[in-house]
């Protein structure tokens, strides 16, 4: 019997998902967060836990590598989801992506006018197909974090970032000016596993659909 590999993003996720993990039963040998390891056993011989980068979960799963994975959904709509299902919405690490801009420029400014939109965000993808769903014309500005930066120094005028507090905003006189989705993070699970190793994977996901309920 092959072992199940679950992808897991480290930081936020992996954080938040161990706790749940346990309560499902899964646990790790060694402690994620002071390990080098990125397989790491589990309890279970038959299970192992891979770490990764937030953004390459899916890619992980998609090519069969990972079998399940942990990951926010803003990473999954920014990927496109091609191969994966997502059986499971795990309720952790929850926040909103939105447009923001600095506050000055939403006093006088209407979403409904926007025409074209200089926008610097992490979310290419879903940025482009958002505006273009709208007929807004955007030109995009790829960042890797610090979104909130850009319009402060004149690289964009607007920001696709997540949100949860708002205090980051907040702290960079920025406003929310439009919502694009809510976040948290998915189960995913590639297809052509769901299908080959069935009754093992629909267990796991049954197992963490009833600690997600609790
Ligand atoms: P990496 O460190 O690999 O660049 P990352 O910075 O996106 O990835 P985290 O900050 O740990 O990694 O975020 C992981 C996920 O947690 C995000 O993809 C998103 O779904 C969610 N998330 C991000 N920021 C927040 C936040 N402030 N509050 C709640 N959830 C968040
Ligand atoms: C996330 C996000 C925002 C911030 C929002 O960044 O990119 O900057 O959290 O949270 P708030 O509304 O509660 O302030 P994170 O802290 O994960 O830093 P990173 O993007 O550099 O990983």
């Amino acid at each position: 019997m092959g072992c199940i590999h679950i992808a897991l993003a480290k930081g936020r996720i992996l954080r938040d998902m161990l706790p749940l993990l346990a309560t499902a039963g899964i646990v790790p040998r060694e402690d994620p967060a002071t390990s080098r390891k990125l397989v790491l056993d589990t309890g279970d011989e038959s299970m192992r836990l891979v770490v990764v980068r937030a953004a390459d979960v899916p890619t992980y799963v998609q090519f069969g590598a990972a079998d399940l994975g942990v990951v926010g959904k803003d990473v999954l709509m920014e990927h496109g989801g091609e191969g994966l299902a997502e059986p499971l919405d795990l309720g952790l690490a929850r926040c909103r992506m939105m447009v923001a801009e600095p506050r000055q420029l939403a006093q006088q400014d209407d979403p409904s006018s926007w025409r074209r939109l200089r926008i610097a965000t992490k979310y290419p993808n879903v940025t482009r197909r958002h505006f273009a769903a709208k007929g807004v014309q955007t030109e995009i500005i790829k960042l890797y974090g610090s979104m909130e930066l850009a319009p402060l120094v004149g690289l964009a005028d607007r920001i696709v970032d997540l949100v949860d507090t708002g205090g980051t905003l907040r702290a960079n006189d920025l406003v929310e000016v439009e919502h694009i989705a809510d976040i948290s993070a998915r189960l995913v699970v590639n297809c052509a596993a769901l299908h080959m190793k069935s009754s093992r994977l629909h267990a796991i996901i049954a197992q963490l659909e009833q600690v997600v309920e609790k």
